[in-house]
């Protein structure tokens, strides 16, 4: 509880929102940065137009500037536009800001998850009518396996191969022997994926004696293309009836045909289910949690000694730490000299987890919160828990909701980390100290699943404030950690299509739900702005109008990148 202490929690509260009254909604610390959020706020409607047509110029000069530079400017772009988007909305819809609720994105009704295969996707061919047989040796954890998988099924679709069920990794860091009928229910696995690729278990006996060579071994590059595998491998396929690929970890481009990201999400969202085993205990696991709390947050911890030593950042942990992490970095030769207060501000360095209570604390969730927490092996065990435990008494772990169900699963950790896999999904708000694998999917799992709140930690400017903290009160620390997490709440809106690697962010399998009459002629009633509508300004983006109100009736707050910064308010509510 001292930790707890140490902030005076809610004493400056009501000065402090006096002060920001008086200040304009948006000018905390400083009245004159931030310009373009004004029209946001109670300025008058003149210069909110103005902004518009500035920022209108703006994007017409980056659509210029972006006919040379391509790329870069296409970000920029892609902001700018959101600006006059989000100028325009604010006239539909008058002034009101809105807050985000910390438990559930109110926009995520208005998503759904939609992987149907479309009418002209080629169907699965008969395994004699194949290619051949594609056998796959995935690697890496549970996680990335499971991405290897994925890429497995659309790999085998691109060349018409008959997919062999994907041996898993046996000598990963993480020393698990289970194989893929261990972990993944295999049948429901070839079954649901019927239409789309035929499955076998192996390779057949007449085949295999037929073959006048051993199967085929080769390693593609990273990412590479679908014409990569029709150029490279297809020619072999045919040639050897037999190819095995192995280390098979994001070998497959992350940007692909509409058609083929679906596909990914049939096979990571559908067909991928674990084993009947590993689904009870989860699915009990989660009751367990449910009977104590209506909802639950599930924190996913990465903290294993090989991880922080591997980030090169320092803890605080004192000399004792530095030695030990020194000692694990010298096993890999070729690690560069880290500066660990550079990579800190680099936003590479994990959070501590009780950084991440303190995040959690700052963005609004009480100290009577149940928390689940997700993880292996904690570097410093229960001392590097405990300041968490502080900030929410209600921890638990599997091992603590669990009892001697968990004993057949402890020797192998792609198991265990598949129950805390389910727990995580199943949670009300998820958190992650890292970006990692598991982290990656399930975020992108829970977009398709209905946008359930996912919260990244923006490590970069979290960074700076944990280290400045002790120079500013809670009321101010928790304002500053609100404003830095906008953008990083796994709100619908917060990424733009086809950045980021696919897992995480599924876009192709993500749709927006049509806008219905009744809920606009709703919302008109609710905004007696919309009369001062500039009708000039609107005419001109009459064709767009009707897309605007839906699309930005759905956005409430924040980008991340240009338009969020230091905005600070009540964007964060129950
Ligand atoms: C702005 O609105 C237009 C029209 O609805 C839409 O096509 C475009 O994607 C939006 N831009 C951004 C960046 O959201
Ligand atoms: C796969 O089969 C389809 C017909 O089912 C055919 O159109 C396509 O060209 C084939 N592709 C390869 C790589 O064999
Ligand atoms: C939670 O916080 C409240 C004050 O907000 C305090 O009275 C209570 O003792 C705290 N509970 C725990 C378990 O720390």
């Amino acid at each position: 509880m001292g930790v707890a202490k140490a902030w005076r929690f809610s004493m400056i509260a009501p000065n402090l929102a006096l002060l920001q009254q008086q200040n304009g909604a948006f000018s905390y610390g400083n009245g004159h940065k931030h310009e373009c959020w004004r029209w946001r706020s109670s300025a008058s409607q003149r210069r909110s137009i103005s902004w518009s047509l500035l920022c209108g110029l703006m994007l017409f000069g980056l659509g210029l500037i972006s006919l040379f530079t391509g790329h870069v400017a296409s970000h920029l772009e892609w902001y700018s536009q959101r600006l006059v988007n989000r100028s325009l909305y604010s006239k539909l819809q008058g002034d009101r800001r809105e807050a985000i609720g910390i438990w559930k994105s109110k926009y995520s009704k208005d998503y759904y998850g939609c992987s149907e295969r479309g009418p002209k996707f080629a169907p699965a061919l008969h395994e004699r009518a194949s290619n051949g047989y594609l056998l796959i040796a995935a690697s890496g954890g549970l996680n990335q396996q499971r991405t290897g998988i994925t890429d497995a099924v659309v790999v085998a679709w691109i060349l018409n191969a008959t997919l062999v069920v994907p041996e898993l990794d046996h000598h990963s860091y993480w020393k698990d022997n289970s194989d893929f009928v261990n972990v993944f229910d295999v049948n429901w696995f070839i079954s649901s994926l019927a239409k789309d690729i035929t499955i076998v278990k192996r390779v057949p006996d007449k085949v295999m004696r037929s073959m006048e060579k051993p199967p085929y071994t080769m390693r593609v590059p990273r990412k590479s293309t679908p014409e990569y595998y029709l150029d490279q491998v297809l020619p072999i396929l045919l040639r050897r009836r037999v190819v095995q690929l192995t280390k098979f970890d994001y070998r497959l481009a992350n940007n692909l045909d509409e058609e083929l990201q679906k596909l990914r999400c049939r096979v990571n969202y559908h067909s991928l289910r674990f084993t009947k085993p590993i689904r009870e205990l989860g699915e009990n696991l989660v009751m367990r949690m449910r009977k104590m709390a209506k909802r639950f947050i599930a924190v996913h911890l990465r903290f294993e000694p090989d991880m922080l030593a591997f980030s090169g950042c320092y803890y605080g942990g004192g000399e004792k730490e530095r030695s030990e992490l020194a000692e694990i970095r010298k096993r890999w030769v070729t690690l560069p000299d880290l500066s660990p207060d550079g990579e800190r501000k680099r936003g590479k360095c994990p959070l501590t987890p009780h950084e991440v209570g303190l995040m959690l604390r700052a963005l609004g969730f009480a100290n009577d919160t149940y928390l689940y927490i997700a993880s292996g092996e904690i570097y410093g065990g229960e001392g590097t828990l405990r300041p968490l435990r502080a900030l929410f008494p209600n921890f638990y772990t599997k091992e603590m909701l669990a009892n001697e169900e968990l004993k057949p699963f402890l020797p192998f950790s792609s198991r265990l980390a598949a129950i805390d896999y389910i727990v995580c999904d199943e949670s009300d708000v998820f958190v992650t100290n890292n970006n990692g694998n598991m982290a990656k999917i399930l975020a992108g799992r829970r977009r398709y699943m209905g946008h359930k709140r996912t919260i990244r930690p923006n490590a970069k400017k979290l960074s700076t404030l944990f280290m400045a903290r002790h120079q500013m009160d809670w009321e101010t620390f928790s304002k500053k950690v609100k404003s830095c997490q906008r953008g990083f709440m796994g709100e619908p809106d917060e990424m733009r299509p086809g950045r980021g690697e696919f897992h995480e962010f599924p876009y192709s399998c993500v749709c927006e739900k049509p806008f219905s009459n009744d809920e606009r002629s709703k919302d008109e009633s609710n905004h007696p702005h919309q009369e001062q509508v500039d009708e000039d300004l609107v005419s001109k983006h009459v064709e767009v109008i009707q897309d605007e109100k839906s699309f930005l009736k759905k956005r409430s707050i924040g980008g991340p990148v240009i338009l969020g910064d230091n905005v600070n308010d009540e964007f964060f509510s129950d």
